[in-house]
């Protein structure tokens, strides 16, 4: 079988979630031998003559890619090679599609072929928790589009739509505010009445910017804004300063939640209110593309 690199960045797992099933699927389809790779602060670089593909996938971060992803990316010998770009995020806005404006750039200027770009959900890790049935939903979606993704690869259809200029000037701007991670992460705290001391945010950070000095936790100015920390603390102890009316504490089930038959997984045909209609289109582009490819 061919081979294959998925380099990733994950803040709260569902990237990780999302690698896994690719890897999964691909073998199962007798496409890729697929070998996962996870980026931290301190991950080596990696070769990537040996593969035949590389897929790189993120979380979109205020329309962009994460800057570790950036840095990381930017390090690596890009070859000639076949390349695939697997985003995920939480809401469907057509902005997001730019998030990849550099990826695909540096992918050209290295003379790659890129095959394909897909941009699957998953719930929100800030802002708000989604709803356990639109996790359903999303998750029965992201099978779709993972259904079209293989049938993509094998056919050889390439799914690269241009890229908006309007929207890139968006990224852009955007990608300005990423220093209000270092800002913002001056302002997080932690609230000894409820922190248990287990030392889940100080092992876990990406970047290791969370350290105990003298029995206390404090936080420096590395942060990435991943998110990490704060969704995972098992008391939800840490205040994210001026996001926390944002923060999400708690992941998601999603063994429970897709395995509960009393959820329908239709959502957002229930709830057509302004934030949720703007799921429609992406639900009805991915049913049509999927209908016409396997119900013929
Ligand atoms: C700092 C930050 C910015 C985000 N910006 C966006 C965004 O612009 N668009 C979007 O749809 N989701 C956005 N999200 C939501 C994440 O993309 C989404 O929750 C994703 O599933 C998280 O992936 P992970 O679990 O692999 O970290 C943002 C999340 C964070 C933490
Ligand atoms: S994860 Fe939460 S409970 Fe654990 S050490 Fe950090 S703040 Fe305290
Ligand atoms: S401090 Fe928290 S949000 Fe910032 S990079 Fe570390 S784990 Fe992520």
């Amino acid at each position: 079988m061919k081979k294959a690199i998925l380099i990733y960045f994950t803040g709260t797992g569902n990237t990780k979630l999302l690698a896994e099933s690719i890897k999964n699927r691909f073998y199962l389809e007798n496409l890729y031998d697929v070998n996962l790779f996870e980026i931290n602060i301190d991950t080596k670089v990696i070769d990537l003559k040996d593969y035949d593909l590389i897929i790189f996938s993120y979380p979109i971060y205020a329309f962009n890619t994460p800057i570790i992803f950036d840095k990381y990316i930017k390090k690596l010998k890009l070859l000639n090679k076949k390349y695939l770009i697997i985003k995920q995020s939480g809401e469907p806005l057509k902005l997001n599609d730019t998030s990849s404006y550099k990826l695909r750039k540096w992918i050209k200027k290295n003379n790659g072929e890129l095959l394909g770009e897909y941009h699957f959900l998953y719930p929100y890790n800030i802002h708000f928790k989604y709803p356990d049935n639109l996790v359903k939903e999303l998750y029965i979606l992201n099978n779709k589009l993972m259904d079209i993704l293989i049938y993509e690869i094998k056919n050889n259809i390439k799914n690269t739509a241009k890229l908006n200029y309007f929207y890139i000037l968006n990224s852009k701007l955007f990608k300005i505010q990423r220093l209000g991670g270092p800002i913002n992460s001056l302002f997080y705290k932690v609230d000894k009445n409820k922190c248990i001391n287990c030392n889940l945010c100080i092992n876990n950070c990406p970047t290791h910017n969370i350290e105990l000095k003298n029995k206390k936790i404090k936080f420096h100015s590395k942060c990435i804004m991943c998110m990490r920390c704060s969704f995972f603390c098992p008391t939800d102890a840490i205040n994210i300063g001026m996001l926390q009316s944002w923060k999400v504490n708690g992941a998601y089930d999603y063994n429970k939640i897709i395995k509960n038959d009393n959820l329908d997984g239709k959502f957002i045909e229930h709830n057509q209110t302004r934030f949720y209609k703007l799921f429609n289109k992406k639900i009805k582009n991915i049913e049509e593309l999927h209908n016409f490819y396997f119900k013929k």
